[in-house]
Order: C-alpha cells, then structure tokens, then sequence
C-alpha cells in the first residue's frame, strides 16, 4: 500500500507581476509544494508570459520545486535554458515538437524531471508509447493560455483513464485550470495529486488560507 501526496502547486501567472519574487517567497512560505511556471509564447497559445531570465531571477526566492510548464513551441530549442535557470520539472506539451519521446528524454537527460501536458482536446493514448520517460502528467482542465477560465467537466473522465494507465508507477498526476475547493474535490477522487492553482491562491493576500483550503478539499486515496 503506498500512500499518495497531495500536492499544491501555485500558478504564478496569477500573481502581482511587478513584485514576482516577493510572491514566490509568499507562497512557498504559505506552504506551496511546488512553484508553477506558466510560459507562453503568443503562438502556442494566445497570450506571452516570461522567460528563461525569469526562472533564473525567481530561483533565490524559493527552495521549493520549480515547476516549468512549457506552453511554447517549438519547444526543444528552449528547454537547455529552463534547465540551466533552475527549473526541476520541465513539462512540455506533445503538439509543441516533432518528437515528444526524444524531448521527454532530453528533459531527463539534463538531470530534470519530465511532465507531459494534455490540452482539452488531446486524448489520452498520447501516454501510451512515452510512459516510461515520464515523471509528471498534467492534465490541462481548461484550454492553456490563461489565468480564471471555468473547470472543463468532461476532463475528470480522462484524470481517471490517465491514473489508470499510470497503475504502481511513481508519476505525478497534475491537474491545471479552474481548479478551487469544489474542483479539488472532484479531481483528487478521480486520481489527480497535484492541483495547479492561480486564481484560488492568488485572490487574497491569505495565500496560507487559500493553499490550506485546497488541501483540505483534496481527498487522497490510498491505492
Ligand atoms: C493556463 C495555465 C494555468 C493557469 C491556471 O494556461 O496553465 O496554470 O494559471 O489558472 P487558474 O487556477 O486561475 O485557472
Ligand atoms: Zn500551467
């Protein structure tokens, strides 16, 4: 029997901008698990973030995990410099590359843990051939590109087809977009055990309250 983590992972995108490492050392004082990167380009998805030089500024802030969720593409010529500024999971969607099993590998190969993103619209048989070169799947329960968009119901059925297929391996199940106490609740029963969330962190200064919230709301089950 092993016991599954619950972990917090606040999205950053949803933080006051013009004072990122303040946030960042807020957050991971208010008891985050990892510190969730949202980048974008304006051409994967509809809106530009930050960058490398970003990551690498933010890192004093933080001892925690910097978990670097790669809305980019294409992605490969990029992912030696996350890594070089101190992202610990590098995560990247397979629409974003020619070869999703070879940058997965690259990713580790860089001594970096490896994610795989699934928009919406991506099935879940994506996994299939790449699962031995995975560290974390992150289910997208919105479309990427912003920060407040509504929880897409239909994604709890792939949470559990994707848990399924993850069986004993050591994988991180993340989930991103919409996630609150209502949400958290849903998704953890159907597998989920990182919860990306910026809005419901970000929307009062009580980052510690809002973070304890979710984890309460999170039911993790033992398999
Ligand atoms: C969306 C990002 C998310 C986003 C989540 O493209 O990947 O991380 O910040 O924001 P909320 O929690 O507000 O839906
Ligand atoms: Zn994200």
């Amino acid at each position: 029997m092993t016991k599954k983590t619950l972990k917090i992972a606040p999205s950053i995108l949803s933080a006051d901008f013009a004072r990122l490492g303040d946030e960042v050392q807020a957050i991971t004082k208010a008891g985050a698990d990892f510190i969730h990167v949202d980048v974008m380009d304006g051409h994967f998805v509809p809106n530009i973030t930050l960058g490398p030089s970003f990551v690498k500024a933010l890192r004093p802030f933080s001892d925690k995990p910097f978990d670097v969720h790669l809305m980019i593409s294409p992605v490969d010529f990029y992912i030696e410099d996350f890594a070089k500024s101190g992202a610990d999971i590098i995560t990247v969607h397979p629409e974003a590359g020619p070869h999703i099993h070879r940058t997965l590998n690259f990713i580790r190969s860089l001594g970096k843990k490896a994610g795989l993103a699934l928009n919406p619209g991506t099935p879940p048989d994506v996994i299939d051939c790449v699962i031995e070169s995975v560290d974390l799947i992150l289910v997208m329960t919105v479309n990427p590109g912003f920060g407040g968009q509504k929880f897409i119901p239909s994604m709890l059925e792939k949470i559990k087809r994707v848990r399924d297929k993850i069986g004993s391996r050591s994988i991180d199940l993340e989930v991103d977009g919409g996630i609150d106490s209502e949400t958290a609740k849903k998704v953890t029963e159907c597998g989920a055990n990182v919860l990306v969330a910026g809005t419901a962190i970000f929307k009062n200064a009580d980052y510690g309250k809002n973070i304890s919230l979710l984890r309460q709301a999170g039911i993790i089950h033992e398999n």
